[in-house]
């Protein structure tokens, strides 16, 4: 029974100052006969990483769909109806983070209209094959509707509008999705709020973060609520606008349970050194850690990388899961994107691409033996 190799077991430990369960699922949760077959015999091996994880870590994978795969091939149908693709998923997977379906421009399509579809369908499958949910985002710059950006609504509207938004869609999956990334990369690379972009840090500044957290923590006093962003992994000036502002929530009461790294790397630039040593700041907050979207591009020449760029590949996700089981508070580790076939990268950085663990034909890369070999060593 496929559901039974989806092995990550609930560990008994305290999380953060935030009530509620920790990301872990056990096989207990899992109704039987429900998951799809096997992952692809002779590619990837069925529940491999799972195996060699951690009791206490949970491995995750984003669920592709949406985003950069409308009007691509891949957009044309969810990835959890092909075999090859659902299978590896639940075999080797023990979390899923919807990739694109829980963002605004998917969930709030128009002002009185959610659409939930395409986010319950993997929900319903997580469920199904024992694995939990990280939610994916709530107040964010990017992928927001038109209506949202459009500039024309008053404060109190806008305010109203966010409370709306959050309350309901945590409120639908309240019990369901463990972890929310509420606010999701809301300090720019000059490390400043980024008041430009962001429709509701423009008008209310870091208040309203505040008040999604507690919006949030209302809808689903159990989730863990989470802060989220990109090239914090190191200790800089970006990682320690955050250290400062978590500080300040904290301080203030605000429900904030987690700190999120992306983990979005690229061989281009030098790999994220002294990463445990930054996500134990944020652990001494008192704060659950999660890796929460890694993948690592290297320059294609055409859909092609060399040896080398693999083999560098290998070693930055190895700085990052190395990092993360160093710290006993990280207990999430995702992976973002299944394999190449499936992968944002290509689409958003040009030259760039072979982000992933798998190829595109789901055989494992040298990143894929150096995760599991580290995960294999454990903590
Ligand atoms: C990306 C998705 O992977 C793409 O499919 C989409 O077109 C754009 O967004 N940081 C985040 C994620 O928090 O939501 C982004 O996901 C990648 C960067």
């Amino acid at each position: 029974m496929l559901a039974a190799a989806v092995v990550l077991v609930a560990a008994a430990c305290t999380a953060g100052p935030g009530p509620g369960p920790e990301l872990t699922a056990s096989p207990a949760d899992a109704p039987s006969g429900t998951a799809p077959s096997g992952a692809v015999p002779g590619v990837l091996p069925s529940g491999e990483l799972l195996a060699a994880a951690p009791a206490d870590l949970a491995i995750g994978m984003a669920v592709a769909g949406g985003g950069h795969h409308v009007g691509t091939a891949l957009g044309t149908g969810s990835p959890l109806g092909d075999e090859d693709y659902a299978g590896t998923l639940a075999s080797n997977f023990s979390s899923v983070t919807p990739e694109n379906q829980l963002k605004w421009e998917w969930v709030h399509p128009a002002r009185d209209r959610f659409d939930f579809e395409a986010a319950d369908e993997i929900v319903d499958f997580a469920e199904a094959n024992g694995q939990v949910v990280r939610g994916h985002a709530l107040l964010w710059h990017s992928q927001n509707p038109r209506w949202l950006t459009s500039g024309e609504l008053s404060d109190a509207e806008l305010r109203e509008i966010l409370r709306e938004h959050v309350t309901t869609v945590v409120g639908r999956y309240a019990g369901r999705i463990a972890q929310w990334d509420v606010a999701n990369e809301i300090i720019g690379d000059d490390a400043r709020l980024r008041t430009g972009e962001n429709p509701f840090l423009a008008r209310f500044g870091t208040e309203i973060v505040a008040d999604a957290f507690r919006w949030a923590h209302e809808a689903d006093p159990d989730a863990l609520l989470f802060l989220n962003d990109y090239s914090i992994e190191s200790v800089g000036p970006k990682s320690d606008a955050y250290l400062e502002l978590a500080t300040e929530l904290l301080a203030a009461g605000v429900p904030l349970h987690g700190m999120g790294f992306q983990g979005h790397l690229s061989t281009q630039y030098p790999a994220p050194s002294g990463v445990a040593a930054n996500l134990e700041r944020f652990a001494s907050l008192g704060l659950e850690i999660a890796v929460t979207e890694a993948d690592v591009r290297i320059p294609v020449d055409g859909d092609v990388a060399a040896a080398a760029d693999l083999e560098r590949q290998a070693e930055y996700f190895g700085s990052l899961v190395e990092g993360c089981l160093a710290v006993a508070s990280c207990r999430s580790f995702t992976v973002w994107g299944l394999s190449d076939a499936y992968s944002w990268v290509p689409f958003f950085f040009s030259g760039e691409g072979a982000a992933t663990l798998l190829d595109a034909d789901f055989a494992t890369k040298p990143a894929y033996t150096a995760l599991e070999a580290a995960l294999a060593r454990g903590r």
